[in-house]
């Protein structure tokens, strides 16, 4: 075997494996870009979704917290905040939200604090929208559980 394995060979594997590849990743990138649109309800965006997301990056919310997995470790998962507080009623999660947000930081001793931001009624309502529809999103039921 080692005897006719020749450049030629070698070189062909090269760069047939580099193009078989090539060729896989951009059929993945496709089929992702084909299946996105499925599963992030982008007709759902509304302008409070989006100011709410604007409000989640420009406090750094991500800081602390992680979102669909992806953040910092130092604080609860908030993708699924909405079904762990809200449990489908949108009133109820939107209330919860408005008086957490007013109580921070919360006055107990040893436990991790969350920082007050001063936001509005407003602001605070447009941040609850973006949780929902965040919630909502399919990502293959992530967090597994519902306090993850
Ligand atoms: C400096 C870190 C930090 C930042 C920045 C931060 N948080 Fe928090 N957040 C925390 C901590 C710590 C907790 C848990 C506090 C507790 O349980 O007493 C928390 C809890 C929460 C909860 C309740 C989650 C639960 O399951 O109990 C919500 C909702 C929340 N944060 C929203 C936000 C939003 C919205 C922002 C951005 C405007 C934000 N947080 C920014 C640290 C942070």
């Amino acid at each position: 075997m080692a005897d006719n394995f020749t450049k030629g060979m070698a070189r062909n594997i090269y760069y047939g494996g580099g193009l078989f590849f090539f060729l896989f990743f951009v059929g993945l990138t496709f089929d992702t870009m084909l299946e996105l649109p499925k599963r992030d309800n982008r007709d759902q965006i509304t302008d409070t979704v989006v100011h709410g997301k604007k409000l989640w990056e420009d406090n750094n919310c991500i800081g602390c917290h992680s979102l669909m997995g992806e953040g910092a470790y130092f604080a609860p998962e908030l993708a699924n905040v909405y079904d762990r507080y809200g449990a489908g009623n949108e009133q109820a999660f939107k209330q919860f939200m408005q008086s957490w947000m007013a109580m921070q930081p919360l006055p107990a001793e040893g436990r991790r604090k969350m920082p007050q931001f001063n936001l509005s009624t407003e602001e605070v309502d447009a941040l609850s929208d973006f949780l929902i529809w965040t919630s909502r999103i399919n990502d293959n039921d992530w967090p597994p559980n519902k306090q993850g």
